[in-house]
C-alpha cells in the first residue's frame, strides 16, 4: 500500500485512476485547488491537499510527503497553450526537486502526438524535439539519473467513454456546429484512443511497477482511420460525412486543423509486456456512437 499524491485528480482521467487506487488499496492524496475540488475529493475517499499548478510549494509539499506522485492536471485553455506548457513543466521540475534521491515513482502524463517519427511510434522514440510537453518529457526521465523511478505515460489524443472523448470531442461540437462531419483527403490519417478506465489502469501499474526512466503508451487502439472517426461522428448526429481538401482544413476546422492532418499510429505493445497491461474497454468508433 502507498500513499499517492495526485494532481489532477478531480479530472476525467484523475478521478478514475483515483477510484482505481483506492480500490487496490492505496491512500490518495489529491491537489485541491478549489473548495469544490476538495469537497469531491473527500467524497471520492481521498484526502484533499490545497494548491495550484501555479503554486510549486504547494507542489513540493504534496510530492514529498507520499510515497509516490502521479501528475495528470493540466490546463486545457488551447488559447494559451503556451503557458499551459511551461507551467506544466515546472511544476513537473517543482515535484522532481523533492523527490531527488527518495526512490519513489514519479509517473508523468505526455501524449502519443509528443512522438512522431514518421512510422509505427514505440515506447523506445523519444518525443520529437520542439513538440509540447516534450520538455517535461525529458526532464522527467532524465530523473532516472537521480534517484527517482520515474515514468512519462504517453496518451493517445482520444481518451474515451460514453461521456467524454478527448479531442473527439472537440470534433462532435465543431460538427454539430458545421452541419456536417469532415475529413480531409481520402481520410486514411490515423489517431490511437484509449478507454477512460483502461487509461485509469495504466496509471496504478506505472506508479506500483513501471522500470525507472520508462515510457510508456496508454494506446487500447494503434491507429483509428480519422474517416472512420468522422463517419461515427456522422452516424451519431445523423450529419452528412464529407471530404475536404487539404487547402479547406484551416477554414472549417480552426485551430484542431493541425491536428486532424496528423498521421498518429503508435504501438503499446512495450507497456503491455512491462506491465502486463491488457486494454480492453470498447473501441472509441462505439463509444462515438453511443455518447449522448
Ligand atoms: N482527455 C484526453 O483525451 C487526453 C488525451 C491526451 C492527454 N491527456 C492528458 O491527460 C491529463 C488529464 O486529462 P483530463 O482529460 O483528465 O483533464 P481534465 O478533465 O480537463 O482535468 C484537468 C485536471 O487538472 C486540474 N487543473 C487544471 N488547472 C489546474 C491548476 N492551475 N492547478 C491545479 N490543478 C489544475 C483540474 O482541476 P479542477 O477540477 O480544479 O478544475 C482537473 O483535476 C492531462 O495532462 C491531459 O492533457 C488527456
Amino acid at each position: 500500500m502507498m500513499r499517492i499524491f495526485v494532481t489532477g485528480a478531480t479530472g476525467g482521467i484523475g478521478s478514475a485512476v483515483v477510484r482505481e487506487l483506492i480500490e487496490a488499496g492505496h491512500q490518495v492524496v489529491g491537489l485541491a485547488r478549489s473548495d469544490k475540488s476538495a469537497v469531491a475529493l473527500t467524497a471520492a475517499g481521498a484526502e484533499a491537499h490545497r494548491g495550484s499548478l501555479e503554486d510549486l510549494d504547494s507542489l513540493r509539499s504534496g510530492a514529498a510527503t507520499a510515497d509516490g506522485v502521479i501528475h495528470l492536471a493540466f490546463i486545457h485553455d488551447f488559447s494559451q497553450y503556451d503557458g499551459a506548457v511551461t507551467t506544466d513543466l515546472h511544476a513537473v521540475e517543482a515535484m522532481g526537486d523533492a523527490l531527488v534521491g527518495s526512490g519513489k515513482p514519479f509517473v508523468i502524463t505526455s501524449g502519443t502526438l509528443m512522438a512522431r517519427p514518421g512510422r509505427l511510434a514505440t515506447e523506445e522514440d523519444q518525443g520529437s524535439a520542439g513538440l509540447p510537453r516534450v520538455e517535461a518529457e525529458n526532464a522527467v526521465l532524465a530523473l532516472a539519473e537521480r534517484g527517482v523511478r520515474s515514468a512519462v505515460v504517453r496518451l493517445a489524443p482520444c481518451v474515451h467513454d460514453a461521456d467524454r472523448q478527448g479531442f473527439a470531442s472537440l470534433l462532435i461540437d465543431l460538427a454539430r456546429d458545421k452541419g456536417v462531419s469532415a475529413y480531409i483527403g481520402d481520410g486514411s490519417n490515423r489517431w490511437p484512443a484509449v478507454h477512460r478506465l483502461d487509461a485509469a489502469h495504466l496509471f496504478r501499474l506505472a506508479v506500483e511497477a513501471a522500470p525507472t526512466g520508462s515510457r510508456l503508451h496508454g494506446v487500447g487502439e494503434e491507429g483509428i482511420r480519422f474517416r472512420d472517426i468522422a463517419e461515427a461522428i456522422g452516424s451519431r448526429l445523423n450529419l452528412p460525412v464529407v471530404s475536404i481538401f487539404h487547402e479547406e482544413a484551416d477554414a472549417h476546422f480552426g485551430w484542431l486543423s493541425a491536428m486532424v492532418t496528423i498521421d498518429n499510429p503508435t504501438s503499446s505493445a512495450l507497456t503491455r509486456e512491462r506491465l502486463g497491461w491488457r486494454p480492453e474497454g470498447p473501441s472509441l468508433t462505439a463509444d462515438i456512437k453511443r455518447a449522448q
